[in-house]
């Protein structure tokens, strides 16, 4: 059977589940870009082609509701197609080269074959005329494979990623595989004008392409690489999530009372600060326990009654940086409870799991600030969900000017990372202004969070696409 919409990205919106009996089920997973995609499946049939994220080639998964065409990845193409290229080249070098990015010719290879995978399996699965969304930065060659063998298809393209400009792409030494691979899609979206702006520069300087050089505009005023036989257009699409079910779901009575209890296991501190994120160098997490490290040895937070809680989800574990950050991270949290703590009351609670959806909704209604400190971030969905659950107006957000979120949400708590005085201020801002002015910022946010969702994303994406 093939689909009239297909979705291809690096990984399958599903979840295995295996009982202690062996029996496996198969859940539609939760995560921004399945939230993101699932409501255009409720109204249209579709498929996804992507990876189980195990390397069993016997995975047979299915969900309700959308057509799953799993591609297959051996162990030795984990390593060198998803850890090696896209997360120990592709990652760093489109974040600010914050780990140096490394650049092996047999990873290339392998990226090259693996995608060829993906744009046959998307091409097998997609009816007469389809339109076709491919996702990310682990698949940037599949448009143009794509197109190749199907020239009647409608392809797309978003990154989820920052996208770098020139001084840092064109360290890549495959820079014109990676830019032709994504002209071979019909619309390029990025999350910013700002990435846009790069890639329009860079088919310009790299390529040598036609390609506009006016100010592309935030879902409008698109850029466009004029080729020899179509044009391909280039725009700003600022992912957001599910604004008005967040809110739904946090405002239930369960979530309410699992909050206060939240608060009352961590000892009823005054102050409640909470951190969300895969641990990953990007995000941060060492900047801001850094931060309360030098606060409560000032004395401008007080680790008696302050309490900072860090989930932590564990994320590519088997590449190195990964593993050198988490050592970072634990060794400080370990440094901070040990020196500023008692046996009973350690002001930094860390935990190295991801947490269930309705447990996460609870500690943003408990907390009293979220600190979003990444070096660089694409866009920061945690942001949105934060300010999503606080229909009470209570809450703060200490926001990193280097994630795509700041660009929409500049009542937040601005703060550069890379600065410690700007960070510290925005932390003890956010803890210490008084009710009327952290309930002022929140209601701007909850406007641009609650008017800006999904839905919007990505139909504003696929009508450009289509038109
Ligand atoms: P990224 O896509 O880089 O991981 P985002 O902030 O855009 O960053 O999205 C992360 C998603 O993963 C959010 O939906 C967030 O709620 C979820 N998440 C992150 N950390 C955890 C955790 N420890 N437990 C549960 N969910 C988490
Ligand atoms: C970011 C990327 C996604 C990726 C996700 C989780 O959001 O943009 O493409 O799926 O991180 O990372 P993982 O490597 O576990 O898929």
């Amino acid at each position: 059977m093939t689909a009239d919409f297909v979705v291809v990205a690096n990984r399958l919106p599903v979840n295995k589940q295996t009982a202690a009996d062996g029996t496996v089920t198969w859940t539609r997973a939760p995560g921004g870009l399945v939230t993101a995609l699932a409501p255009v499946f409720d109204s249209q049939p579709g498929a996804w082609v992507g990876w189980t994220g195990s390397t069993d080639a016997d995975d047979r998964p299915h969900v309700d509701g959308i057509d799953i065409h799993a591609v297959p990845l051996s162990a030795a193409e984990v390593e060198d197609y998803y850890e090696g290229f896209s997360n120990s080249t592709l990652w760093p070098l489109y974040h600010d080269v914050l780990v140096k990015p490394e650049y092996r010719a047999d990873w290339w290879d392998v990226y090259v074959e693996v995608n060829r995978r993906f744009a046959a399996a998307a091409a097998a699965a997609a009816s007469p005329g389809a339109t076709v969304w491919v996702q990310d930065y682990q698949l940037q060659l599949v448009p143009a494979m794509l197109r190749q063998d199907r020239p009647d298809l409608k392809i797309g393209f978003f990154l989820h990623i920052p996208f770098p400009p020139y001084e840092l792409f064109s360290q890549l030494p495959w820079r014109r595989e990676i830019l032709e691979g994504l002209l071979g899609a019909d619309l390029i979206g990025f999350h910013l004008p700002g990435g846009a702006q790069n890639f329009l520069t860079l088919a310009r300087r790299i390529l040598g392409a036609d390609a506009s050089t006016g100010p592309v505009g935030v879902r409008t005023d698109f850029g466009t690489v004029a080729l020899s036989d179509r044009t391909v257009r280039v725009g700003s699409f600022p992912i957001s999530i599910d604004s008005a079910s967040v809110a739904a779901q946090s405002s239930t009575d369960a979530v309410a009372q699992r909050a206060a209890a939240i608060r009352e296991e961590l000892g009823d501190p005054k102050t409640l600060l909470l951190g969300v994120d895969r641990l990953d160098y990007t995000k941060g997490i060492d900047v801001r326990v850094q931060a309360l490290q030098r606060l409560f040895a000032d004395g401008r937070l007080d680790p008696a009654d302050t309490v900072f809680v860090q989930l932590a989800s564990p994320s590519r574990e088997n590449v190195e940086s990964y593993a050198r950050l988490r050592d970072l991270v634990e060794r400080t949290v370990a440094h901070i409870n040990g020196t500023y703590g008692t046996a009973a009351a350690p002001p930094i609670r860390y935990l190295l799991q991801p947490v269930p959806r309705d447990e996460l909704l609870a500690y943003f209604v408990a907390a009293d600030a979220t600190l979003v400190t990444p070096l660089r971030d694409g866009m920061n969905l945690v942001t949105k969900e934060y300010i999503a659950c606080r229909d009470d107006l209570g809450g703060a957000l200490v926001l990193s000017e280097f994630t795509g979120a700041a660009m929409e949400l500049s009542d937040a708590y601005l703060m550069n990372p890379y600065d410690p005085v700007s960070t510290d201020a925005a932390i003890v801002a956010a803890v210490t202004d008084d009710d009327a002015e952290r309930r002022r910022r929140m209601t701007l946010l909850r406007d641009q969070v609650m008017n800006n969702d999904v839905d919007q994303w990505a139909r504003s994406f696929l009508q450009t696409l289509k038109s």
